[in-house]
Order: structure tokens, then C-alpha cells, then sequence
């Protein structure tokens, strides 16, 4: 008998990120509601939201800052945030800059220590992200003397010292000028070049347009799209503002 010409079937790729009815709660006010998303590795993934519509708190969630109080979450094909899986995780505050006396390098070291990078190696890294992120002329400057948009590269800097298997940016491109912009947006995409997985919070559309592979919108704390970008049919914009007119009238005056 002839054998059958069977095509291949391809291997899953399992996600990276997993969030499974996630429902977080703060000062008694339901903030996520049955949050769920998939992050395949490799991807660039845009979560998208109004102001106060719960991408921070979901971020949290993930990063262990916050416990929610019913769902399941996967990071790097593991249920708990051990001590190893951290070591793989990168993470970018929206506006967190508590050392402002310590220097762009001096920041940098700082944070470097948390993870276990022999000495020489931790300068080397920092010598090639401050070079990286643009900041030379800085380097030795205190935080307090940054700019917005300083502290944003040093930010981005910093989340990504330990060569992480995936980073979360919280609003990474907000605030800043067109160049800035620009200089976010080469790093993201040259650390997906590199395998690394990115996850990042935003409100500016077109930045997801053009980077992302893969976005979904949050509002009033549920998940009211997610999708391909090579999926959409029109304008980002256009389906951001359909999908949040849809949910309001679906909730009735929430203003
Ligand atoms: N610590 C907190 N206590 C109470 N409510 C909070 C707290 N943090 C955030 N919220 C509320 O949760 C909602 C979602 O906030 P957040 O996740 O920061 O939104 P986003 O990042 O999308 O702007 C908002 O209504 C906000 O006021
Ligand atoms: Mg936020």
C-alpha cells in the first residue's frame, strides 16, 4: 500500500505568559475582572488601555507585587516566581526613581547587584546599555539632574541588565519626544532580534501599530479585545475607539 503523504504537524509553541481569570480586588473595588491573555515567546505584545483601565494592576499581578485573589498565572513554564524564574524576568516601572543620588552608572550597579553577574562582567553590561541607551554623557550624573526622558533610558537600561527572557515595560515611550521615541522603540525591537520576549503597557497607538505583534485592550478591568496586528482590518484607532464605544454602551452611562 502506498504510504500516505502526511504534512508535518507542527510542534506548539507554548506561551511564555499565561493569565487565566485573573480577578484582583483593591480597597474592596473589583479593579480585574477574569483577566486572561497568552504571550507566545519571541513576541513583542502591547497591552493597551485607557487611563485607570487596569494595565499597572494586571502588571503587578504578573511581576508578584500584587496577589490576586482568584486565577492562574504561567511565567516561563512555571506557576510560582522563584528565585530562578526572576532571575529571567526584566521589569520597567512607570515613574519609579527613588535613588536620586546615585549617578545613571552608580543606578545601574545598584540594580545589577540583585542578580548573580560576576563583577567584571556587571561593568561590561553596564558599559554596553549605557552606550546602548545613550546616556554616555551622563553616566555620571545624579538621577535628580535627568530629564524625563533620561530617566526613561536609564529605566530601560536597568530592566534589562540581566539579559532577561522577557521584560515588562510599563508605559516605556510615554513622555517622551519623537527621538526618544524612536530610541525605545530600535531597543524593543532589536531585544525581540535577540529572542527576547516584551511586554509592554500603553495608551500610544501608534507605537503598537508598529511594533507589536500581538495587542489586546483592557477596559474597566476586562479584556475587550486581543488579537494578531497583522489581523486588523482598519486602523488601529479606529478599532480602539469601536471596541471601547462598544463596551460602554454595553454597561450602560459610566460616566
Ligand atoms: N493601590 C490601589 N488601591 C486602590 N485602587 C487602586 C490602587 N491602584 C490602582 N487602583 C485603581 O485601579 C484601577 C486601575 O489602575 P491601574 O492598573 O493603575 O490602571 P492603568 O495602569 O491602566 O492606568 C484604577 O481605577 C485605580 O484608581
Ligand atoms: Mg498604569
Amino acid at each position: 500500500m502506498k504510504k500516505q503523504n502526511t504534512p508535518e504537524t507542527p510542534t506548539p509553541v507554548l506561551p511564555i505568559l499565561s493569565l487565566s481569570g485573573i480577578q484582583k480586588f483593591l480597597d474592596g473595588k473589583e479593579i480585574l475582572h477574569d483577566v486572561s491573555l497568552e504571550v507566545l515567546p519571541g513576541e513583542i505584545f502591547g497591552f493597551l488601555g485607557p487611563n485607570g483601565a487596569g494595565k499597572t494592576t494586571t502588571m503587578k499581578c504578573i511581576l508578584g507585587l500584587l496577589e490576586p485573589e482568584f486565577g492562574e498565572l504561567r511565567i516561563l513554564g512555571s506557576d510560582k516566581l522563584t528565585r530562578e524564574i526572576r532571575h529571567h524576568i526584566g521589569f520597567m516601572p512607570e515613574n519609579t526613581y527613588l535613588y536620586k543620588y546615585l549617578t545613571g552608572r552608580e543606578f545601574l550597579r545598584f540594580n545589577g547587584k540583585f542578580f548573580d553577574i560576576p563583577k567584571e562582567e556587571l561593568e561590561n553590561r553596564i558599559d554596553e546599555l549605557i552606550e546602548r541607551v545613550g546616556l554616555k554623557p551622563a553616566e555620571n550624573k545624579l538621577l535628580a539632574k535627568y530629564s524625563k526622558g533620561m530617566l526613561q533610558r536609564i529605566g530601560l537600561a536597568q530592566a534589562i541588565i540581566n539579559h532577561p527572557k522577557i521584560v515588562f515595560l510599563d508605559e516605556p515611550m510615554s513622555g517622551l519626544d519623537p527621538v526618544g521615541r524612536k530610541m525605545v522603540k530600535d531597543l524593543i525591537l532589536d531585544l525581540k532580534s535577540q529572542g527576547t520576549t516584551v511586554f509592554f503597557n500603553t495608551h500610544i497607538l501608534s507605537d503598537v501599530e508598529s511594533i507589536c505583534d500581538h495587542f489586546a485592550i483592557i477596559h474597566f478591568g476586562k479584556i475587550i479585545a486581543n488579537m494578531k496586528v497583522s489581523e486588523l482590518k482598519g486602523s488601529l484607532e479606529d478599532f480602539f475607539m469601536e471596541s471601547i464605544e462598544k463596551t460602554e454602551e454595553g454597561i450602560g452611562d459610566v460616566v
